[in-house]
């Protein structure tokens, strides 16, 4: 299986970070829990290095807690400030603020020593596409967060949420181009959707995902598809479209129906909270 990639999006999207970095203090970055490292794009460290960091496990609900507990650990241990979760149903959300003072608290007693005073923390929220970020920042601003409009010093039309008297944060998220040399990385990205899906065959990622499946979760597919475990990934695939009905014209078997369904499965959360990836594998 190979992969292509658009450097002419990521540069631009590149630039642009570089642009809004020099406004804020702290960069809040989304991962996707499920693949908290494959899932970010190592270029942040060096565009956000002397901000405050803070690291958001998002999708928490859809990985496994245990696992989210490991990798919270994993990115404290580097320094970052983190906290697992899930924006779509506003779990950890609240704590968030908190969390934005203790990792902002040198800049803020910088400001003090200085004579500023309550000067809120300006952030920025960051991530590869389709880990969360707008709903993210829906979940935390909420609908009662007025919009501030320019303000001097800004580049002309950047819109700033001001959430509450300490903390502003930038509307518009920084997108950032997942970038990976491994195959595997990016297999476990298309695995979550954030590879579109038209650059990679729907089967073959099936298959590859039944493969991952029967290694880390057996027995998970034989009981969501009522199907018996196969060596062959295709076979198992076809297994899994005769059981759910997924037929062509003339009753043959739509294997790429099948495909797509148990992809969507996967991805809605239908085969169970999964974590893709290890804190062990990358120390
Ligand atoms: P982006 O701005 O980073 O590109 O991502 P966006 O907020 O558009 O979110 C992408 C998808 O991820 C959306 O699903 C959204 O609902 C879902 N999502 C975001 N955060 C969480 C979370 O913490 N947990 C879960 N389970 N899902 C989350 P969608 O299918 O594109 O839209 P929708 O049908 O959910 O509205």
């Amino acid at each position: 299986m190979h992969f292509q990639w658009y450097p002419g999006h990521m540069t631009k999207a590149k630039r642009m970070m570089q642009e809004n970095i020099k406004l804020i203090d702290l960069v809040i970055e989304l991962v996707d829990a499920r693949v908290p490292v494959s899932s970010r794009n190592p270029d942040i460290d060096e565009i956000g290095k002397n901000k405050a960091r803070l690291i958001l496990l998002n999708k928490a609900d859809l990985a496994e807690d245990r696992w989210n507990d490991a990798w919270m650990e994993y990115f404290r241990e580097k320094g970052f400030s983190v906290v697992k979760v899930n924006s779509k149903k506003g779990g950890g959300v609240k704590s968030i603020h908190s969390v934005i003072q203790e990792a902002c608290k040198e800049k803020i007693e910088r400001d003090r020593k200085r004579g500023i005073l309550n000067r809120p923390v300006r952030a920025m929220v960051v991530g590869i596409p389709n880990v969360g970020k707008s709903t993210f920042i829906n979940a935390l601003a909420g609908k009662s967060c007025a919009k501030t409009g320019n303000k001097p010093g800004v580049t002309k039309g950047k819109q700033w949420i001001r959430l509450n008297k300490n903390v502003e944060l930038l509307d518009t998220p920084g997108i950032l181009w997942p970038k990976f040399e491994d195959q595997s990385v990016g297999l476990k990205l298309a695995f979550i959707g954030s590879i579109k899906d038209e650059i990679l065959q729907t089967e073959e990622l099936a298959a590859e995902l039944i493969k991952f499946m029967n290694q880390f979760y057996p027995g998970v597919l034989e009981e969501k598809y009522n199907v018996t475990s196969e060596e062959d990934a295709y076979v198992m695939l076809r297994a899994i479209a005769d059981s759910r009905h997924c037929l062509l014209k003339g009753n043959e078997i739509d294997t790429e129906k099948a495909a797509a369904l148990l992809l969507d499965d996967f991805r809605g959360g239908r085969l169970g909270r999964l974590t893709l990836e290890y804190p062990q594998e990358v120390c």
